[in-house]
């Protein structure tokens, strides 16, 4: 399936892994890049080292193009983090919160495209004017930090907005081919998927995650600002139930991130050996996708399941 996305990425499907922090390490990156798909590193919670460690990790396993995701850094520190992901052979920069002007010009200079998340019309817009190549139009649906929207409507608002400009590429509740159809069908060129592959044996994840992920069914997510002080989409815990009937505000930014972590419940980067985890409490990012993911399975086999099934649903539609 062509499009210009894969076009642009030089991939063989348009699909994207989502860079989520705490879970797309190396081993899931790869697997995606490897199997056709594109992979994201989701850098967020590593420290300087470990992203230039698992940037070359991802290179050790796959010599087939990958990105990597800074959720957000200090406006100083931007630059040199920036450096260190084109180094390390990556040849997508993703900014998760916030138009990333000041690196705009590095990344192109060097070869790198610059995509942007967007929850609004206004922010593609803004993406757009500020040179960025691909905007992912992320609806509430979607796992982890997530504006007010649903993907439904959004995709195509910012497709008339800013895809004649550039592409488009949906997220937030994809989670197989009917999926990628539907975001297709809707003026993308391909789908940037999160929650599906939690549920995978090469992703990241601390005890209970996958479990509960795997639990859960379509209602089982809640949008709260408990875990980061933002408006996070996460599987519902007693912890984050508790904060929401409180009517508490929370902490400006980064102080409500810091006071879950001293609750103990902000494990997010931990892995199965983190120790005194407890899933009634944990931050577990997730979007309203949980209900349809029954199993784990390997990743490579969800890119190329959803791939198939959007092609036949594609032709069936056509024949019809
Ligand atoms: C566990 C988790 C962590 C995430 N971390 C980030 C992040 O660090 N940066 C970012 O741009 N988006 C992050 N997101 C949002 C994803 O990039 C993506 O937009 C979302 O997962 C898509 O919706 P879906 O989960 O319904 O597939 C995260 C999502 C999840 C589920």
């Amino acid at each position: 399936m062509q499009t210009a996305l894969t076009e642009k990425l030089g991939v063989r499907h348009p699909i994207m892994l989502a860079g989520m922090g705490g879970v797309s390490y190396h081993r899931l990156v790869a697997a995606v890049s490897e199997a056709g798909g594109f992979g994201c590193l989701g850098a967020s919670t590593m420290g300087d080292e470990e992203m230039v460690a698992e940037i070359a990790a991802v290179r050790e396993l796959t010599d087939k193009p990958f990105g990597v995701d800074l959720l957000t850094a200090a406006p100083q520190d931007m630059p040199s983090k920036v450096q260190a992901i084109i180094d390390g052979g990556a040849s997508v920069f993703v900014a998760g919160l916030g138009v990333p002007r000041e690196v705009v010009d590095q990344c192109h200079e060097q070869g790198l495209l610059v995509v942007n998340m967007c929850g609004k019309v206004h922010h593609a817009v803004d993406a757009v004017d500020a040179g960025c190549d691909i905007v992912v139009a992320q609806g509430t649906e979607a796992g982890g930090h997530t504006g007010r929207v649903a993907t439904m409507p959004l995709v195509p608002q910012i497709v008339d907005a800013v895809g004649s400009e550039v592409p488009v590429v949906a997220a937030g509740g994809i989670f197989d081919g009917r999926g990628l159809a539907a975001a297709l069908a809707l003026g993308a060129v391909g789908v940037w998927v999160g929650t599906r592959f939690i549920a995978t044996p090469e992703a990241r994840a601390v005890n209970g995650f996958k479990d509960r992920i795997v639990s859960s069914d379509e209602t089982g997510t809640l949008v709260t600002r408990a875990y980061t002080g933002k408006t996070c989409r996460v599987l519902a815990t007693e912890y984050a139930d508790a904060f929401e009937r409180s009517g508490e505000k929370p902490e400006p930014f980064p102080g409500q991130f810091l006071r879950s972590l001293a609750d103990g419940a902000n494990h997010l980067g931990g892995d199965e050996d983190t120790p005194d985890v407890d899933p009634d409490k944990e931050f577990m990012p997730a979007g309203q996708a949980v209900g349809a993911i029954p199993a784990l399975l390997p990743a490579a086999e969800i890119v190329e399941a959803m791939a198939a099934d959007a092609e036949a649903v594609l032709a069936a539609l056509a024949g019809s």
